[in-house]
């Protein structure tokens, strides 16, 4: 195995400006009149930690519909890309499982490709490579600590191999729609023609089994959303009580979307160090903490098609609750 990774992104200053974004983000986010608290603040140690066993859970079928994706169809995406040598890019790689699908299948059939996974975290990054190290004996890759923007224009002028982007986990399902499009716009912009993407996306289904998904009967969920409030505890040395605050996610049909909300459950006032600031909460008062959107074909084939790309095919699961999009990037 050939394995190093590069830091593209990292020292004290990149480390004081994410704090500072931190902070920025949450003083405006709980001083708008709907509060809100940005789901990404959610991924701290623990919360990665929580997510990772949210995916374990038997009501959050995501996972197991996207991993039965890959190995129902990883001879057709081998297929593929056989004749290609080509960078496989992963963004967010998290602890790779389902990556690993791909990865074995594409090494024990002599696929000419390097594996190239883009995090913001050092650590994620280091463990993943670690373990990938052990698993994969041949397995070329490099790592890239960078936003993952700043890493795939890094990427492309290194070599002029064709790339072949992982994006999945419906991870873009927690994008708002037109944060999405910005999104895919800045992803085509950063590729070269011809270019692909896997995306994976959670399609719309019988809404009990959407609102079973994000209210597990472990409440391992509900600890995951109140983790941001912990972080904040921590980092920006706040006073948040978290048995005052209740989890709550409604599963809206017209925009197609779970909202995870955390509800004040008496009138309490929090403060908040960093900020030098208190913040008011009536009884019952919502903070929204995530939105996770739900796709029909139609939705996910007008996004690709208004943001530059092309669908070459669509890859479900037996039930059809999930599907791993390729698209590939049209820029004549
Ligand atoms: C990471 N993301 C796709 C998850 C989702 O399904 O929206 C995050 C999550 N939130 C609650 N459960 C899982």
């Amino acid at each position: 195995m050939t394995s190093q990774y590069q830091i593209l992104q990292s020292g004290d200053v990149e480390v004081a400006k994410s704090q500072q974004e931190f902070a920025k983000d949450i003083l405006f986010g709980l001083s708008q009149p709907q509060k809100c608290l940005p789901s990404r603040y959610i991924y701290d140690t623990q919360g990665s930690k929580l997510f990772q066993q949210i995916m374990e859970l038997p009501e959050y079928y995501l996972t197991q519909c996207e991993t039965e994706v890959l190995h129902r169809h990883k001879d057709t995406i081998t297929d593929f890309f056989e004749s290609n040598s080509f960078n496989l890019v992963e963004l967010g790689a998290g602890d790779g499982k389902k990556t690993k699908i791909l990865l074995s299948h594409f090494l024990e059939n002599n696929l000419d490709f390097q594996y190239v996974p883009i995090d913001i975290s050092e650590t994620a990054i280091h463990e993943l490579l670690d373990e990938l190290n052990q698993e994969f004996c041949e397995l070329e890759s490099r790592g890239l600590v960078a936003e993952y923007f700043e890493g795939l224009n890094w990427l492309s002028n290194l070599n002029h191999r064709c790339n072949v982007v992982l994006f999945l986990g419906s991870n873009i399902g927690n994008f708002k729609p037109f944060e999405a499009r910005d999104f895919l716009l800045c992803l085509w912009n950063a590729l070269n023609d011809g270019d692909y993407v896997l995306i994976g996306l959670d399609l719309k289904k019988e809404i009990e089994m959407l609102l079973g998904a994000y209210n597990d009967s472990q409440g391992i969920t509900a600890k995951y959303n109140l983790n941001i409030l912990d972080r904040i505890n921590y980092e920006l040395d706040g006073n948040f009580d978290l048995d005052n605050f209740e989890y709550y996610c409604t599963y809206d049909v017209s925009c197609g979307a779970i909202h995870s909300f955390l509800v004040s459950q008496r009138e309490q006032t929090v403060s908040i160090g960093a900020l030098n600031r208190m913040f008011h909460f009536e009884a019952w008062e919502a903070i929204h903490t995530e939105s996770s959107y739900k796709f029909l074909e139609k939705d996910f084939s007008t996004l690709a098609e208004e943001t530059g790309y092309e669908v070459i095919g669509n890859l479900y699961d037996s039930r059809r609750y999930f599907v791993d999009s390729l698209w590939q990037v049209n820029k004549m």
